[in-house]
């Protein structure tokens, strides 16, 4: 019986992609938001300091990030708790510290 609901549950997960409950702090800064939320598995690109990100540049504007924070992926999670300025200044960031690929 656990063993099923240990399967469920991750069966649950993997189809939905993982869903992340951090909530930012009303004044967080988008600096602050991405260090709570992003930076875990998305660290600087080895050699080019606070550089997160290489986007295809018809990809790369601020509402790229947003659709991707709020929908996720397969692997990333999404996150419904970062809305409205939040997500406009984590958005916002992390478009600023990111380069054409
Ligand atoms: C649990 C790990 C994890 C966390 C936390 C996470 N991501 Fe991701 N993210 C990934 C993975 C894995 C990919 C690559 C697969 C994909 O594109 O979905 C990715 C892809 C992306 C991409 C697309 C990159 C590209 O090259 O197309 C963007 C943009 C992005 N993440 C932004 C963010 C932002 C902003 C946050 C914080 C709000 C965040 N991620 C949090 C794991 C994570």
């Amino acid at each position: 019986m656990r063993t099923l609901l240990l399967l469920t549950a991750t069966a649950g997960l993997l189809l939905s992609g993982c869903s992340r409950d951090y909530t930012p702090a009303a004044n967080a800064t988008g600096e602050d938001i991405f260090k709570g939320a992003c930076l875990e598995c998305h660290e600087a690109i080895e050699g080019k300091e606070a550089i997160f990100y290489e986007i295809t540049s018809a990809d790369r504007n601020a509402e790229f990030f947003a659709n991707k924070i709020s929908s996720g992926s397969l692997i990333m999670p999404k996150f419904p708790n970062i809305t409205g300025d939040s997500l406009k200044a984590v958005s916002q960031y992390a478009f600023e510290h990111s380069i054409d690929k």
